[in-house]
């Protein structure tokens, strides 16, 4: 029989719901034409992978030499382990070597070892709202539970609210900078003054409080807008990533995380995330993707076309009086549900789905009356939902 909270998990209208629509979409292309259907429920990167991931793919692919796909140390090839630590070093500002990365099958199952790691029975994981939907499953895997902490208007960190929920219970506070769903950008003082708040905290329980950084879209970021090198705040934070977003490639897998050097003792938290790559299951990082982004991770890449496709999507919300957040990086726009359906997000999205327009409910990723709409699609997908938007909010009036 299976298990009590796994049945009502897949019972659940919540986190699932934008899988269901993404599947439902399928459908629908199938029924009325893959150009006719204006799918936004999924962050699947339109881009191609860049050049130079194409070339260290072909490089690796003519390497037959004996024992090259097979088991290497869990947390990754050390020369991989030390590629990776160049990127954070460069990001973050400060030293970092091979040995406080550990790859991983991409950002979910980073965040699966960290919470393994950090987790004891009734521990607690703070996390501002809105956020990642599977987040609320990542917690509950380990025995813990998400907070979830209202923010702003603007969905800015709100501090004190966070202050207020932080106990002996807390074992981590959880940021995604850039945000899916909102695009919303952390400021570096927001962070600082966060790092402050959480060092004060730990002095006063004897417990260190981690502050993990989920941060798969650091690179995405418009109009010159920065993400916060949070290591050079807080000393015990935790970076997890992947190359699923920056360089497009969700379906491989491929990810890391990144301990702070100067963190409470890094070493037995390296160990702990190891021993939970492997015990999950995951073993190790796949093996070949892991040679490729050691070749390919600085790789350049323009994302002046997501910018684009903002753009567009934006005026045509714009257009229809669809209110929305403007983000400063992802590659998401967060909107707000029209009025006429009293912030239910799941019929407003049951209803744009009638114009075959797909979109994700806000109150998966903790946005009630909200919804969210995916534009890493095409040029061409933007700019042919124009109609479909205007018929479905004309309709409303
Ligand atoms: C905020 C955030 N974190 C983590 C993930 C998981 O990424 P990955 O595919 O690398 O596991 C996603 C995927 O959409 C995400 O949006």
């Amino acid at each position: 029989m299976i298990a009590k909270h796994i049945q009502e998990m897949i019972n659940s209208k919540g986190a699932s719901v934008i899988r269901k629509m993404f599947e439902e979409g399928i459908v629908l292309k199938k029924e009325h034409g893959e150009e006719n259907v204006f799918d936004f429920t999924l962050g699947n990167p339109d881009l191609d992978p860049p050049q130079k991931v194409v070339a260290a793919i072909q490089e690796e692919a003519k390497d037959i030499s004996h024992g090259c796909h097979g088991y290497m140390p869990n947390a990754g090839y050390p020369f991989v382990r030390e590629a990776i630590a160049q990127k954070i070093t460069k990001e973050q500002g400060l030293s970092v070597k091979g040995e406080n990365v550990i790859m991983t099958v991409g950002a979910a199952s980073a965040l699966n070892c960290v919470f393994k790691s950090l987790l004891n029975p009734g521990n607690e994981v703070l996390v501002p709202m809105p956020f990642f939907a599977e987040y609320r499953h990542y917690a509950r895997n380990h025995g813990g539970s998400l907070i979830e902490i209202p923010s702003k208007a603007d969905f800015s960190l709100d501090l004190q609210a966070i202050k207020a929920k932080l106990s002996s219970k807390t074992a981590a506070v959880l940021i995604n900078n850039p945000n899916n769903p909102s695009g919303k950008i952390y400021s570096e003082s927001d962070i600082k003054e966060l790092a402050t708040i959480l060092s004060e905290h730990n002095k006063k329980t004897g417990r260190i409080t981690y502050l993990v950084c989920d941060e798969p879209y650091r690179a995405i970021v418009y109009d010159g807008a920065k993400v916060a090198p949070a290591f050079q705040f807080y000393e015990n934070t935790v970076i997890v990533s992947s190359f699923a977003k920056d360089l497009s490639l969700p379906g491989e897998r491929i990810g890391y995380i990144a301990v702070n050097p100067k963190s409470d003792a890094p070493e037995e938290f390296i160990k702990a995330v190891t021993f939970a790559l492997r015990v999950l299951g995951c073993v190790n990082a796949p093996a070949f993707f892991q040679k490729v982004i050691a070749k390919s991770w600085d790789a350049q890449v323009d994302y002046s076309s997501y910018k684009i496709r903002r753009d567009k999507l934006m005026a045509i919300l714009d257009k229809c009086g669809i209110e929305y957040y403007r983000p400063q990086g992802a590659f998401y726009l967060f909107c707000k549900v029209p009025s006429r359906f009293s912030g239910d997000d799941g019929d407003f999205c049951d209803y744009l789905k009638k114009y075959l327009i797909l979109a994700a409910p806000g109150s998966g990723f903790g946005g009630k009356g909200w919804f969210r709409l995916a534009y890493c699609v095409s040029e061409k997908t933007i700019i042919n939902s124009e109609k479909a938007f205007s018929k479905a909010m004309e309709e409303l009036k």
